[in-house]
């Protein structure tokens, strides 16, 4: 297929291109670009950060698990293209030597770069801003305080207002018979192509997608790339919910959901890392059926629908619904995910993940619940755990047992108790089954505690 974008300021245009090539192995093998490191080569590291531009803004994103034609119409800036034209260095470059940020060097382009990012985006969260980027030998310490002491200087001229070109087509793009590529700026097209050739492979944000090519060596075959779906993206009011886009990206949900549900908001933020959450988006989130996916359980918590579309057919269901059993989903061949809806309720919700590492880690058990009272008595309870089924799944007996209960401690560990009916949950290396039921008991008194006005997150406990 062919692909255009810019790439530190120069058009790049790309003909017949395997549309899995990552950008990081392009930049690295075709161009020369070798600044641009591969590390982990699965989104883990940061050692691969690019920065892109699009319509939408400047944003880090991980090279590594980035397919040629999603940076389609974009600017690319690679490490090499953050010196000024008269080649002095970008401030945070100039602050990285200063406080001595780098010892091997091999980190510090991946750092640079998300640092670069954050100081265009005005972001001084730090700590979360560079959780997607490891260092082996530096320490954390100097390089958050090159960030710190480079967040004051402004943004260099040559790095604002990158410009792009989105309006470039593709080989490939809509309509056609049956190409191997799909790369459509909507989703008609995408529905009207899916229906008829059901056994391609969609490719939203490709983090989950992008290892199955780095780490398992597939050939997809025939794909569809979905980031130009402009219409599949962003968040609209719908009155009494909110509608969200499949493409949506998890940065974009995070900055939505924030403010009305503060406790998803700070789970999201320990949704894999920036990079991760730049590109992944909250339909492939869905559609790939994990049991400890995170955004799941709290959307089932909060009472979501899910919309699928087959062709001109269009069907929703509750979020719950559409996860039948480990690898299974209520998704027919040629149906995808359109949209979530969230409705707009009261804030009761409180999400608690449960991994081995605070950043960049999946859920071990990841646990989400809303409960609803009149005065003291407990009226609805909906509870949804990851990480404890081979799907995401409600815990229906825990939830009978506090339905018309008082809303006090008693209550809740009747509840505890009632909720080894509700799973068997496996050992594998993340947790074993029984630290898992444990923890997720534990999970329901904290919930009672929280509610009740004790801190129970440890991170804010102090002596
Ligand atoms: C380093 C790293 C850290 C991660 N951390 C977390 C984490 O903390 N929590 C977590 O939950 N996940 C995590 N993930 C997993 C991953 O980010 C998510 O599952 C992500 O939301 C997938 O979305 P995507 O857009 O990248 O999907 P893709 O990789 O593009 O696709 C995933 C699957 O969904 C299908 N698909 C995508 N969009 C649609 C659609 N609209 N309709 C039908 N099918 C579709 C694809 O065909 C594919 O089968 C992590 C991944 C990485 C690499
Ligand atoms: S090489 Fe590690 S995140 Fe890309
Ligand atoms: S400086 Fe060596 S890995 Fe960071």
């Amino acid at each position: 297929m062919d692909i255009t974008f810019l790439l530190n300021g120069e058009p790049v245009s790309l003909t017949d291109v395997s549309p899995t090539t990552t950008l990081l192995d392009w930049l690295r093998e075709a161009r020369g670009l070798t600044g641009t490191k591969e590390g982990c080569n699965e989104g883990d590291c940061g050692a691969c950060t690019v920065m892109i531009t699009d319509e939408a803004g400047s944003r880090a994103l991980n090279g590594c698990i980035l397919f040629l034609p999603q940076v389609q119409g974009c600017h690319v800036t690679t490490v090499e293209g953050l010196r000024a034209p008269d080649g002095s260095l970008h401030p945070v470059q100039r602050a990285m030597i200063d406080h001595h940020g780098s010892q091997c060097g091999f980190c510090t382009p991946g750092f640079v770069v998300s640092m670069v990012c954050a100081h265009l985006n005005g972001a001084r969260d730090h700590d979360t801003q560079l959780a997607g980027n490891l260092c082996r030998c530096t320490g954390y310490a100097p390089i958050i305080r090159a960030a710190e002491a480079a967040s004051a200087a402004p943004v260099p001229v040559h790095l604002e207002n990158l410009s792009f070109h989105c309006s470039e087509n593709t080989t490939g793009g809509s309509g056609g018979l049956a190409p191997r590529v799909l790369h459509p700026t909507h989703s008609d097209d995408l529905a009207r192509w899916y229906a008829a050739n059901p056994q391609a492979t969609l490719i939203a944000g490709a983090t989950d997608v992008g290892l199955w090519v780095t780490k398992q060596f597939r050939d997809l075959g025939q794909v569809a790339f979905l980031n130009r779906c402009a219409d599949l993206r962003g968040i609209t009011d719908a009155g009494d919910h909110w509608r969200v886009g499949a493409m949506t990206s998890l940065t974009a949900l995070e900055a939505h959901i924030a403010p009305h549900h503060p406790s998803l908001g700070t789970m999201l933020r320990r949704y894999g890392s920036v990079q991760v959450r730049n590109a992944a988006t909250i339909g492939g989130n869905i559609a790939n059926g994990s049991p400890i996916g995170d955004g799941p359980p709290a959307l089932i918590a909060l009472g979501a629908t899910l919309h699928l579309r087959r062709g001109d057919t269009r069907r929703s269901l509750p979020l719950e619904d559409f996860f039948i059993a480990y690898g299974k989903q209520d998704r027919t061949p040629g149906e995808f995910v359109e949209a979530i809806s969230i409705p707009k309720l009261p804030d009761t919700l409180r999400c608690y993940k449960l991994s081995k590492r605070f950043d960049q880690d999946i859920s071990a058990v990841c646990g989400c619940l809303s409960i609803t009272r009149q005065g003291q008595t407990i009226t609805s309870a909906r509870i949804a755990f990851g990480g404890m089924a081979g799907t995401p799944k409600r815990a229906d007996a825990a939830e009978a047992a506090l339905e018309g209960a008082p809303f006090t401690a008693d209550s809740f560990h009747s509840a505890m108790a009632a909720m080894a009916e509700d799973f068997e949950p496996l050992s594998d290396m993340r947790a074993s089954a029984g630290y898992r039921m444990q923890t997720a008991q534990n999970m329901l008194l904290r919930y009672f505690h929280d509610l009740s006005g004790q801190t129970t997150d440890v991170s804010k406990v102090s002596a």
